[in-house]
């Protein structure tokens, strides 16, 4: 498996190819800004393009969507049912909490964690966990006052992240701190937002 991040465009975005090695399946997490960047590298992997999967549905993430769907035929952009992301019908994977994919020999799992927006989805693939702007590695989470239930779906899908193994490489929708990645582990003893237990401390931590 080979995982790549790419950063794009002018928010210190991190958009990240996924290939399978054996069949040149491939996936990009994120992708946003900056076409020219994601078509070249995905040529530079041999690889063919089959999932646009989306974090979330804000334009910093997914604004590439509709062009990388018309450059790429056999391509489907894949999001939680909730988000709202333009997609024609035929052409999206609408998921639910657990869902899995399959990319070549690989198996993505999407983890519905909401908090960020409603539909926001983590997506776990081999050791790699991405989590778009749900927590920013070394640092916190993403903003939660998007709408009314955020701080409390939030501290939901904290708690589930929490469930995750330590060895899995954390991988951010942005670059907001020092590190380009870390593990669960670090995330766990690190992070302010998961080392949060209650809603009243995560209350308190965002002021
Ligand atoms: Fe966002």
């Amino acid at each position: 498996m080979i995982v790549k991040s790419l950063p794009v465009g002018p928010m210190l975005n991190r958009c990240y190819l996924i290939v399978c090695e054996e069949t040149r399946q491939a996936a990009l997490v994120d992708p946003a800004w900056e076409e020219d960047t994601l078509i070249r590298e995905i040529k530079s992997h041999k690889a063919f393009l089959q999932y646009l999967l989306c974090t979330h549905g804000h334009g910093d993430h997914v604004n590439l969507v509709p062009s990388l769907l018309k450059a790429f035929p056999e391509a489907k952009a894949v999001f939680h049912k909730d988000e709202r992301i333009s997609a024609p019908k035929e052409r999206s994977v609408r998921l639910t909490d657990g869902d899995r994919l399959k990319l070549g020999n690989l198996d993505i799992l999407a983890m519905h964690t909401p908090g960020h927006t409603p539909g926001g989805v983590t997506y776990i693939a081999g050791d790699y966990a991405f989590f778009g702007d749900t927590i920013f590695c070394g640092e916190d989470c993403g903003r939660v006052d998007f709408y009314k239930d955020g701080p409390r779906d939030m501290v939901a899908s904290l708690g589930k992240i929490r469930q995750l193994p330590d060895h899995l490489t954390v991988c951010s929708g942005h670059k907001y701190g020092r590190f380009e990645t870390t593990t669960m582990k670090f995330e766990k003893e690190n992070n302010a937002a998961l080392k949060c237990r209650t809603l009243e401390e995560f209350l308190e931590l965002k002021g």
